[in-house]
């Protein structure tokens, strides 16, 4: 038989630092995604690794004192390194890929020399702005007020020789691969793709360096060095024996194309454009998707490694297990959108979900099971009539689970399992086994009742498995489940528990948490380490690895100042008067108002959520500001579609509001800037 297969891969981290929160959700997110193949049969291959060339390692080393190799070898294979995190954290990667490994740096001057040698790259000349004493490259588009976005200072004119990729020749293919096909996900991320960078027109991408050492030489023009983001891509491919002999090719055609790589959303670009032009050029199969991932973020923006402002994995596994991180990283953040961190939710997370629901469902059972039974279920069993609502959820719950995993949407994956658990419990409440306890009459019911709750929880802990692996076996063992009661098919199967099974209390699994406390601790603690890396940090701000970059502004540049969007970005916003036509009170809200209103050139209907501070006739006959060009949103189940949003200011601290009026004689459809 034909065995299924399943690759999956984590971006490749940077070892400029040590490894934060943020690059441990990705690999959580993407383990639980190899474990769940795994559980349905799959022969999954799940590669992770790092990229370990470019200036600013180069420039981190110096700094250290340290020879490049030094630096990323301690970060990645030293303690408390790369490799250390994911063994904590429980990451069941197959292979682990380092760009500066032999294999990978021979492949990769192979690849280069194909794309030159097909004519898809090319020598050319690079054009641009040069700061002198930064030693580096930036496009008109990314100075800061004409000088150089790092340090300030004026910039030169200047050129340099270097290696094109023909990136514009593959543009309408790449157009099509991400407008017609579900190459990129979440599909929301399209748009920026195509608007942002493929329909203004893609440049040739520049693709060698000369300003610095720390990278894969081109073999045949050795003074430069092969662009960090062609080394780093070709990961995915060279990580299966592509074009070395370091794993046997059998590994590349079994596993390639992938079947997801898992990102963040700053690096959809490299991955949903330049990755598949690349493997346009090269002739090979494209991946099936690129997901990109959300963000998360702390105190509203982005963790940032300079601005200390990162949260320790280490820390918060050593203390509350990996499991409870893992789960709650996967429970609490939808994985395609951006959520803010926080202890507080940490916590909350392990108390509400793991200590009470799971936790306390798995002690009363098994308590129960020894103290009415000595653990030993009798086969003398009643079914009751609470029975059958039990049981169709559990059964049918691997199926909304695997809806939701083949979307990776964990979150819902994991509230699906956690609804069967509160299930479970109201179960307990409405058979109230310690009044059946108390006569032999109801000693079958009551055994009944123990038994399908311990096959619901070990459904549920089938299911939990990618999640929480270690925790899942704790259960297990309470619970003296088998080999065949832990499998993906056992799942559907009610009834694989021996009707007399032998059940155990053991180990709390997640003992609660006082949160106040550790709350304060883990405050305190994370104070010294962010004055510890503020201190470690001073000397050097953090650089941006690829200055040189032909075309638009670096993705990476606008992901680490999210905060702020492009000029370009606020003109996309089209901000218009309009006249206020009819305004009316709404029978289904108490909180919104319903406005007509005429943009210039016809009328749209507008919801706002105003009603608490304006009359429809304070509104009626005024000339408000609108966002113009928001997409329509379906309001009320679908009853209405508001388009647009109106110019409202929060005021003041009891929650006030107040509306920005235009003079009656601003004409209707003025545009606002
Ligand atoms: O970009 N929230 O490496 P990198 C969520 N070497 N995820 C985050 C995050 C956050 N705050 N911060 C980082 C690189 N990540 C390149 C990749 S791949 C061929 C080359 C995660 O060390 C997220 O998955 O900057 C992001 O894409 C990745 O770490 C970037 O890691
Ligand atoms: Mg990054």
């Amino acid at each position: 038989m034909n065995q299924k297969k399943f690759y999956i891969t984590t971006p490749i981290y940077y070892p400029s630092d040590k490894l934060h929160i943020g690059h441990t959700y990705c690999t959580v997110a993407t383990d639980a995604m190899a474990r769940y193949k795994r559980l349905q049969g799959y022969n999954v291959k799940f590669l992770t690794g790092t990229d370990e060339h470019g200036q600013k390692i180069e420039l981190k080393a110096k700094e250290a004192g340290v020879t490049p190799q030094q630096f990323v070898d301690n970060i990645v294979e030293g303690p408390k390194g790369v490799k250390d995190l994911w063994k904590l954290m429980n990451i069941s990667y197959d292979r682990f890929i380092r760009t500066t490994d032999d294999y990978h740096v021979a492949a990769i001057q192979k690849i280069f020399k194909k794309m030159y040698e097909k004519g898809d790259i090319y020598k050319g000349k690079y054009v641009g702005k040069y700061c002198t004493p930064c030693e580096s490259f930036w496009t008109e588009s990314q100075l800061v007020n004409g000088c150089c976005p790092d340090c300030g200072r004026p910039v030169v004119d200047a050129e340099e020789e270097a290696y094109f990729f023909r990136l514009s020749k593959y543009a309408d293919r790449v157009r099509d691969l991400l407008v017609n096909t579900d190459f990129l996900l979440p599909r929301s991320r399209v748009n920026e793709m195509v608007h942002n960078f493929i329909d203004p027109g893609l440049e040739d991408l520049c693709v060698s360096r000369t300003s610095f050492k720390w990278g894969i030489p081109v073999d045949f023009d050795p003074k430069h060095v092969v662009y960090v983001w062609i080394d780093a891509l070709f990961n995915y491919t060279t990580a299966l024996g592509f074009m070395n002999d370091k794993y046997p090719d059998s590994d590349y055609e079994t596993f390639w194309p992938a079947d997801v790589h898992f990102i963040g959303k700053e690096i959809v670009r490299f991955h949903s454009i330049i990755w598949p032009a690349m493997l346009m050029s090269m002739d090979m199969p494209l991946p099936k998707h690129v997901y990109g991932h959300g963000w998360l973020l702390l105190d509203g923006g982005k963790m940032s490694k300079s601005k200390g402002n990162v949260v320790d994995p280490y820390l918060l596994a050593e203390r509350y297990s990996a499991d409870a991180l893992r789960y709650f990283l996967l429970r609490d953040f939808p994985f395609g959108s951006d959520g803010n961190f926080s202890n507080e939710l940490l916590i909350n997370r392990i108390n509400m979900d793991l200590a009470n629901d799971l936790g306390n469902l798995l002690s009363r059972t098994t308590a129960m099971a020894d103290k009415y039974f000595g653990g030993n279920l009798p086969i003398e069993q009643d079914e009751g009539p609470e029975d059958a609502a039990l049981l169709e959820k559990a059964r049918g719950l691997r199926d909304r689970y695997e809806a939701d995993m083949e979307a990776y949407a964990f979150q819902n994956a994991l509230a699906d399992v956690f609804e069967v658990i509160d299930n479970a419990n109201k179960y307990i409440d409405a058979t109230a086994p310690w009044v059946l306890a108390k006569s032999e009459d109801s000693k079958p019911r009551l055994a009944r009742v123990l038994y399908n709750l311990a096959e619901t929880l070990r459904i549920c802990t089938v299911l939990l498995q990618p999640f929480m692996p270690t925790t899942c076996e704790k259960i297990f063992a309470q619970l003296n489940v088998e080999a065949d009661g832990k499998t993906w098919d056992s799942a559907t199967a009610f009834g694989t528990l021996p009707v007399n099974a032998t059940l155990h209390k053991g180990e709390n699994i997640f003992p609660r948490i006082d949160a106040a406390k550790e709350l304060a601790e883990l405050e305190a603690l994370e104070a010294a380490q962010k004055a510890a890396a503020q201190a470690a940090n001073a000397p050097a701000e953090e650089k941006e690895e690829k200055p040189a970059e032909s075309g638009a502004a670096s993705a990476e540049l606008i992901g680490e100042h999210e905060e702020e969007i492009t000029f370009d970005d606020f003109c996309k916003v089209e901000l218009r008067v309009a006249e206020v036509r009819a305004c009316e009170r709404m029978k289904e809200s108490k909180k919104l108002l319903h406005l007509t209103v005429f943009d210039g050139e016809r009328e749209r209907c507008i919801l706002s959520g105003i009603a608490k501070w304006f009359a429809p006739e304070d509104l009626i006959g005024k000339k408000i500001g609108i966002v113009a060009n928001l997409a329509p949103r379906p309001m009320m189940k679908g009853k209405y579609v508001s388009e647009g949003m109106i110019f409202a200011a929060d005021t003041d601290v009891d929650g006030g509001c107040s509306i920005a009026f235009f003079p009656d004689n601003t004409p209707a459809g003025a545009r606002i800037h």
